[in-house]
């Protein structure tokens, strides 16, 4: 079985990211054959500064790694390092419905947040499809929100296999249903555009004043606190251990506590939860050749494959 994922060097990584895509991938390493890179190329759609990007993503690639990547099982390298990535999005583009693209939530997303309408923002699922595809995928491990880019992804294989004979596997999205959404600091999803999250790696007493700072609502202290859509408690339940989380919840239930309690108790329990984290990252840190040299031996093995499928996709299509 083979599993592919990308990530965005467009900020830093977080809770969201992590819960959502980072931890299945990581999980997953260990069921089959792992493909997971740092997605540049698309990064370039949102992101204009070159200094910034190539600083993105050496930090990705080193909390990616910090959070559990293990480069020994899993391939993981940069998606510019691929070139044959970009022929294969082109050729896929060229039996891509414009009609597939048009519905696609995150581009009317991006645009109705006041994004430049690219071409490369247009065809960004376009992109994706070809990364998946290019590696003979079979599961995509990702957060809800790119469920449909995957589907994308199974729809031009479909049709390069209509018209081109069976050349592609049809990938699978795999998404966990507990963790599909993660909230962030004001209760909406978690995410480096709504300047709601809490990174991975932090100071303390950094992450301790953000935890403090999630938005509650104003039920007095002796009364009991509701349960449903509390930010305390769905990300108490990823870092807290089931008889700590039922805890919680049974004390928001009866009453008596105010929301700053919690929120200590929810500080305590991801600064526990992330501590291995950061002690490994201490030790990538440490040697900061370790880095290039994992890019660089994950790129040499993703271009073996990638240009392997690229050939086969060529000779289907009369480029050969
Ligand atoms: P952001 O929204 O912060 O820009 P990305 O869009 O770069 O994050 O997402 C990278 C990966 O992390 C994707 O697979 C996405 O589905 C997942 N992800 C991001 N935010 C969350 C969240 N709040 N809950 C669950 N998964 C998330
Ligand atoms: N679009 C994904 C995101 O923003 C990143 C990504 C690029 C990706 N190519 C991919 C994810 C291929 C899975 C498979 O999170």
């Amino acid at each position: 079985m083979r599993i592919l994922s990308g990530i965005q060097p467009s900020g830093t990584l977080h809770l969201g990211n992590y819960f959502g895509m980072m931890r299945p991938a990581i999980e997953l390493q260990d069921q089959g054959e792992a493909f997971y890179f740092i997605a540049d190329y698309h990064a370039l759609t949102t992101l204009k500064d070159p200094a910034i990007l190539r600083k993105n993503v050496r930090e990705v690639a080193i909390d990616f790694l910090a959070a559990g990547l293990d480069p020994k099982k899993c391939c993981f390298f940069r998606q510019s390092d691929v070139l044959a990535v970009t022929e294969l999005s082109w050729i896929l583009a060229t039996v891509a419905p414009m009609g597939l693209l048009e519905r696609c939530h995150s581009y009317k997303d991006k645009i109705a947040k006041g994004l430049p309408a690219s071409v490369g923002l247009f065809s960004y699922p376009v992109l994706m499809a070809a990364d998946i595809l290019i590696y003979d995928s079979d599961i995509v491990p990702v957060g809800k929100d790119q469920k449909q880019h995957v589907e994308v992804a199974r729809d031009l294989a479909v049709k390069m296999n209509e018209t081109y004979g069976s050349l592609f596997k049809l990938p699978e999205p795999k998404i966990k249903e507990e963790t599909a959404t993660v909230p962030g600091l004001d209760g909406a999803k978690m995410s480096k555009s709504y300047g709601n999250t809490l990174p991975l790696f932090l100071e303390e007493a950094v992450m301790r004043k953000k935890v403090m700072s999630i938005k509650t609502d104003s039920t007095p202290v002796e009364a009991p606190k509701p349960i449903e859509n509390s930010v305390i408690l769905d990300l108490y339940q990823h870092v807290a251990s089931p008889v700590d989380y039922n805890a919680m919840k049974a004390s928001f239930q009866a009453g008596g506590n105010g929301y700053g309690v919690y929120k200590k108790q929810l500080f305590d329990a991801i600064w526990e939860y992330l501590a291995p984290m950061r002690v490994r990252r201490e030790e990538i840190l440490r040697d900061p050749s370790y880095v290039d040299a994992v890019l660089k031996e994950g790129a040499e093995k993703a271009n073996l494959i990638a240009n392997q499928v690229l050939e086969r996709v060529r000779e289907a299509v009369g480029l050969r």
